[in-house]
């Protein structure tokens, strides 16, 4: 089990919870993180950090953020490690309020 970063973070991307966790299992990708299952040990520090209410435990997990369990696993083995807070994206708060942003992420590195 671990936890896993669900819709609300895209385009968001506030970093709140790498600052918080004890194990670097954060990765970044352009305008989403993931937290990588493998190094995730379940300590639920970084849930209430998140302004976005993006993080969940797997077994909390909504129906329809189930495939987001997958996609951290599989995104976590593509995108670097982030270990310390950066700002959010331009406009994190205008999107944090919005649901259903699937289509807006962006799982290819950014050029340059
Ligand atoms: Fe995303 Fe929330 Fe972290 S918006 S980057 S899961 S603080």
């Amino acid at each position: 089990m671990a936890y896993v970063v669900t819709e609300n973070c895209i385009r968001c991307r506030y970093t709140d919870c790498v600052e918080v966790c004890p194990t670097d299992c954060f990765r970044a990708g352009p305008n989403f993180l993931v937290i990588d299952p493998d190094e995730c040990i379940d300590c639920g520090v970084c849930v209430p950090e998140c302004p976005a209410d993006a993080i969940s435990s797997e077994e909390d997990l909504a129906d329809s953020q189930r495939s987001f369990v997958e996609l951290n696993a599989s995104l976590a083995k593509q995108w670097p490690v982030i270990i310390s807070r950066q700002a959010p994206l331009p406009d994190a708060d205008d999107w944090k309020a919005i649901r259903d942003k699937l289509q807006h992420l962006v799982t290819e590195p950014v050029a340059g």
